[in-house]
């Protein structure tokens, strides 16, 4: 059925009453196959997306082939040491040019018909290349690896745009950007992206995913056993000075204080006195080199950061970088990985990835859980999809917009960040009529959080 604007798409996907304090999303965006074509167009081929962190291809020549948007890339660094995003097509017909996932190679030969080419872009060979002769060197120069067309690198996070024209990466990552830069401060040494990468699908809309992770009124209720857990073993379980926080751009942040601290810094103390002492040592020389107001956010806090429109930071129980492919309306391949300080002592380590693994990680205590939900709602709205009654449809996100009529920072959980990834969502997908705002709408939405 055809929308107001032509375009295919029904009207009011989101709807904000401002006089009734209800904010509602049309399920419809989380399973219809035309909205998941026009985000493609209008969002993935458009946006910056995250690519990778630089330290997964350390070394010349080595890759990675990761797609993103559903377009086959190679991440690589080429033999003179650049980083490369390639469109992973063979220039000659097409074909999937590097099959393997990852490894080291100044090469990459088209199984087809054995053209290969170097890690810079340029044809190194071409079978019965005389039979192109005629055709001058220009033909040779035609024939180069396609480049993605913008790549730029913030803090070693790699992101890319199918779009020649968009705004340059800083500009784009706005405040989100210093968060990613405080990740990058939690050690001296730098941090590095561990080897191995945890891949799983999901059989949801890649748009629940973000919900999910930016939503803290589902952690009690979802992860009670884990709830439970916590609260055996003395750990502090509370909602209280935890808060959401919309970055602008379409991305958001939720900081996580109650528990007292990042939790990799309170890790190492559980050891003995050595790890105590090792800790408060590095917590020292994280006042000292970042000054006690910056270490206090880098150190004592954990963050859950979202980066529109693929990439979410989860600073807690380690630090895990994950990254959101949608497939199909209904289909999200996930991508996680482990960032840890360069040089870290072994124990240290292993604990990192024993929390990672056990936690966050697809067989963990937390994301089985979240993933079931994840999933149960792509399945449960299908009960809703015939039903034209008024707000039958449509999913509540309302929990805490009283506080943005205040002009009250918004807690964690509260559905705020939410609200905001769908007024970007709206925007983005450049919907005319898919925002329909009546009321008292407060003039100038609470974004942003100053920690410079
Ligand atoms: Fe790759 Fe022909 S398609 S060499
Ligand atoms: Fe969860």
């Amino acid at each position: 059925m055809p929308g107001p604007d032509g375009t295919g798409l029904p009207g009011r996907l989101v709807v904000e009453d401002w006089d009734a304090l209800t904010f509602r999303v049309n399920r419809v965006a989380y399973r219809s196959e035309e909205i998941f074509q026009a985000e493609r167009d209008r969002i993935w081929a458009r946006s910056w997306l995250y690519l990778g962190h630089e330290t997964e291809v350390a070394e010349p020549n080595d890759f990675k082939t990761r797609t993103l948007g559903g377009r086959p890339l190679i991440f690589c660094r080429d033999s003179g040491g650049e980083i490369r995003a390639w469109l992973n097509s063979c220039p000659h017909r097409g074909t999937i040019l590097c099959r393997e996932r990852e490894g080291s190679s100044k090469l990459f030969q088209c199984f087809y018909h054995a053209w290969t080419f170097r890690n810079s872009g340029d044809v190194a060979a071409i079978p019965g290349k005389d039979a192109y002769e005629a055709a001058g060197p220009e033909f040779l120069d035609s024939m180069r690896l396609r480049a993605v067309p913008r790549l730029e690198t913030h803090e070693g996070f790699v992101f890319v745009s199918f779009n020649p024209d968009v705004p340059p990466l800083p500009e784009y990552l706005g405040d989100a950007a210093d968060y990613m830069t405080m990740i990058s401060e939690q050690h001296e040494a730098g941090m590095e992206v561990l080897p191995g990468t945890q891949l799983y699908g999901v059989r949801g809309n890649w748009k629940l995913g973000v919900e999910n992770a930016m939503d803290g009124y589902h952690f009690a209720p979802t992860h009670n056993t884990f709830v439970g857990y916590l609260r055996e073993t003395g750990f502090a379980v509370t909602d209280d000075d935890q808060y959401a926080y919309n970055l602008g751009n379409g991305h958001s942040l939720l900081v996580l204080t109650g528990h007292g601290g990042r939790i990799s810094m309170v890790w190492e103390p559980r050891f003995g006195e050595d790890e105590k002492r090792r800790t408060e040592a590095h917590r020292a020389e994280m006042d000292r080199r970042l000054g006690p107001e910056r270490a206090r956010y880098v150190a004592d806090e954990s963050h859950i950061l979202f980066v529109w429109p693929n990439l979410l930071l989860f600073d807690l129980e380690g630090l895990s970088i994950r990254q959101l492919e949608p497939v199909a309306a209904d289909h999200t391949e996930v991508r996680a990985w482990q960032l840890a300080p360069r040089g870290e002592d072994a124990d240290t380590r292993a604990l990192r990835m024993k929390t990672m693994v056990s936690f966050v990680g697809p067989g963990g205590l937390a994301t089985p859980d979240d993933i079931e939900a994840y999933e149960a709602v792509q399945r449960g709205i299908e009960a809703t999809a015939a039903d034209t009654r008024a707000g039958m449809d449509y999913s509540d996100m309302s929990r805490g917009m009283i506080d943005e009529v205040k002009g009250v920072q918004g807690r964690s959980i509260d559905e705020g960040a939410m609200r905001g990834f769908w007024r970007h969502w709206v925007d983005a997908l450049g919907v005319e009529d898919g925002l329909v705002v009546s009321g008292n709408r407060p003039e100038r939405f609470l974004e942003g959080r100053n920690v410079r």
